[in-house]
């Protein structure tokens, strides 16, 4: 089955779908976006996702390409052609192309709209889920706005390559003091002795996770004890358990930290709780409007 990705208003078959080399999303990074995952067909808290598109377009002065309702239908259309009924939906936007210039281009420029369906095995996560994620630690050299969702994601490359040649999974930033910011694409968080889940307020370093926005809810309902403050590499070294919340991968365990065994070095009973009730507490919802 050919893939077929939505660009500009078209949909094309995955080799001919591209976008002007002079795009401001290739030359700059002048470019936000999505992950929403998809269950059975359904978006999960795609109006908590497109809330966010539509402040990371706000906050970055970009124009939105269509409407909620015209980007729900593309959306729809774009797993229907895909069959993707689980898996992910990817909502790409660009302050669009022209010739190369810092500054932004006429106000008139339209924007660069990208939709790509793909599908996810539920099992293959699953399985990983069972066993747990290793994760290493990396300065954290982004920029100082972090809860834009941009496509400026050097960083996470360079440090998710460094945790592949380490044979990690993934990465956990530290900021200058040694508090974890974040990891390289889901939210931070531990469990202390007592069985509070902890996560770190949101600020400009970090992004307001939709899975961890969720996730709280479902924590709150569940009367589980919640700390929402910063937290240091070397307390998470210590922690009872620790897990990373993202659309890709709901609640995903961590059960080794820079090589030190989290816990018994098995996925905590919390993080197996709260992945498992997860998605009782998400906005699941065909994607029409
Ligand atoms: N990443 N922090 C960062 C830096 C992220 O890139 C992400 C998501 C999150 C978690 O956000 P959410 O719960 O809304 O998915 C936190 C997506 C999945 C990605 O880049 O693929």
């Amino acid at each position: 089955m050919s893939r077929i990705i939505y660009v500009n208003g078209r949909y094309q078959p995955y080799h001919n779908a591209a976008v002007h080399a002079e795009d401001r999303g290739f030359q700059f990074a002048d470019s936000v976006y999505e992950v929403i995952e998809v269950l059975s067909g359904k978006l999960v808290d795609a109006p908590r996702h497109l809330d966010r598109l539509e402040r990371s377009l706000s906050e970055l002065s970009m124009a939105a390409p269509v409407g909620r309702a015209a980007l729900l239908a593309i959306i729809a259309e774009t797993l229907k052609r895909n069959r993707v009924t689980n898996g992910i939906v990817y909502i790409q936007v660009t302050r669009g192309s022209g010739p190369r210039d810092f500054a932004f281009p006429p106000a008139a420029t339209p924007p660069t709209l990208v939709v790509i369906a793909r599908r996810q095995s539920q099992d293959k996560i699953a399985a990983t889920a069972q066993t747990g994620i290793k994760v290493i630690t990396r300065p954290d050299i982004r920029w100082g706005r972090c809860d834009i969702k941009t496509v400026m994601l050097l960083p996470a490359c360079l440090a998710k390559h460094d945790a592949h040649e380490a044979g990690a999974n993934d990465v956990w930033f530290y900021d200058r003091d040694g508090v974890i910011t974040e990891g390289a694409s889901a939210n931070a968080w531990i469990v202390t002795e007592r069985g509070a889940a902890v996560t770190r307020p949101l600020c400009h370093a970090l992004l307001g996770g939709i899975t961890r926005r969720t996730l709280i809810d479902a924590i709150a309902a569940e009367g589980v004890a919640f700390e929402e403050r910063a937290f240091t590499r070397d307390e998470a070294l210590r922690a009872r358990e620790a897990f990373i919340t993202s659309a890709t991968n709901t609640v995903m365990p961590v059960i080794e930290i820079d090589g030190h065994q989290i816990g018994d070095g098995r996925p905590g009973p919390l993080t197996r709780q709260l992945r498992t009730r997860f998605h009782h507490f998400a906005d699941i919802q065909t994607p029409f409007v």
